[in-house]
């Protein structure tokens, strides 16, 4: 067994065990599912769960007596891949910010080759175009939006390599068709179903070199998530668009007012969730879709009457802001709580799904290696998975 399919199958084993941890929906619990989590949990005030979320190394300290083998996995070393050795910046790459920039620069720091290369759900073609440069070799960027796709083929006319943009989607059954065996293909931050798709068109055509950066691994055309590999298939974990979710649920970063606007949804929702089992006398979560940001500016009673018309409830005549509000005081600690346990698994279970898709090219006869190609700063979303098909032998 591989060092990676040895990783796999004790992750699978610790989410299997632990599932009644993170697979749970939190606004749906009313009292904590964890008794023996309680007397650590319970007497963590609002300020200090705020602060754990921050601190996650903090969090999983906390919750490392309980759950050790979980929190260990946050310490299995994951190799560093290689940086770009500077991040000076040409003229034409002005428009791009200075972290995508530095995304674009350390991934193509990990590409040398000599074939022409495929860059996949390219955007304005920004990695491509930056490839095509260094490595003088002919780039297509598949992009199915045509209004980028005229961008990048602008700024490739003027700068005069060698980049074409095919305009076209990436999960039409012709996409398959831009693979080829002597090529080296690559997707930086593709979503769920397009970077599954990569994989698996670039495995039948037997492309030897493939580079991904995966995201929103909760993008998938089902409900649920189906293994790629033999072993993920094995492995018996059912994994909803709502479990897929979590490795992306990281810290909201953006300021005073944008954690502020978060807490106001947070407490809106949970006060609107008390008053809708109220209402219906059925004391079970009732989800809302997500809402434009204006609905939090006024206050919660307006909010309560539009979530009641979207839900097909009767209005009520009166809503008492102060008495929901209260009660939704008390669920959002709750909440909080049960995100803290959730976390935990945050990273075991992004690192299952990326080694489903590395076994998954081991299995196909590839070379594979895991690793950061980024840092922290620059995106959180900064694993690369490459893979490499050895020349057989004459
Ligand atoms: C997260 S962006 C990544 C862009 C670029 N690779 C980068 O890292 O800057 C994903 C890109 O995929 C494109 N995309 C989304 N769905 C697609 C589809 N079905 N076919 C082709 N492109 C698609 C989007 O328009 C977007 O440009």
């Amino acid at each position: 067994m591989s060092e990676l399919a040895d990783q796999f199958h004790s992750l699978s084993t610790l989410l299997q065990r632990h599932h009644g941890d993170w697979q749970r929906l939190p606004f749906a619990c009313r009292t904590l599912p964890w008794p023996e989590l309680a007397p650590v949990l319970s007497t963590l005030s609002e300020d200090d769960l705020d602060a754990l979320e921050a601190e996650p190394a903090a969090a999983h300290g906390l919750l490392a007596p309980y759950r050790s083998e979980v929190a260990a996995v946050h310490d299995w070393p994951i190799p560093t891949l290689k940086r770009a050795s500077d991040y000076a910046t040409p003229r034409w790459s002005s428009g791009i910010p200075g972290r995508k920039w530095a995304q674009i620069s350390d991934f193509a720091a990990n590409i040398h080759g000599h074939h022409p290369i495929l860059e996949w759900c390219a955007g304005k073609g920004h990695l491509g175009r930056l490839l095509a440069l260094q490595q003088q070799q002919a780039v297509t960027s598949l992009e199915w939006s045509a209004d980028l796709c005229r961008q990048g083929k602008a700024l490739a006319e003027r700068l005069q390599i060698e980049h074409h943009f095919y305009c076209a989607d990436a999960l039409a059954p012709e996409a398959a068709g831009l693979f080829r065996r002597e090529q080296q293909a690559v997707a930086l931050h593709a979503c769920g179903e397009l970077h599954l798709r990569f994989l698996q068109h670039g495995v039948r055509a037997g492309t030897r070199s493939l580079t991904l950066s995966p995201c929103c691994y909760h993008l998938i055309t089902g409900q649920h998530y189906q293994p790629l590999s033999t072993a993920g298939r094995r492995a018996g974990l059912s994994l909803s668009r709502h479990d897929l979710r979590l490795p992306l649920q990281q810290q909201v970063t953006g300021g005073e007012r944008v954690r502020r606007l978060r807490q106001i949804e947070l407490t809106w929702r949970l006060a609107f969730d008390e008053l809708q089992r109220t209402l219906t006398g059925n004391d079970a979560y009732l989800p809302l879709p997500t809402f434009p940001k204006q609905l939090l500016s006024g206050d919660f009673a307006a909010f309560a009457r539009w979530a009641c018309e979207r839900k097909g409830l009767a209005v009520p005549a009166q809503i008492d802001d102060a008495h929901w509000l209260a009660l939704a005081d008390e669920r959002r600690l709750l909440v909080k709580r049960i995100e803290l346990v959730r976390h935990l698994y945050r990273h075991p279970l992004e690192l299952w799904l990326l080694l489903d898709r590395a076994l998954f090219l081991e299995e196909q006869g590839y070379r594979v290696t895991l690793g950061t190609f980024t840092d922290m700063a620059n995106t959180p979303r900064r694993y690369l998975l490459q893979a490499h098909k050895p020349t057989a032998a004459p």
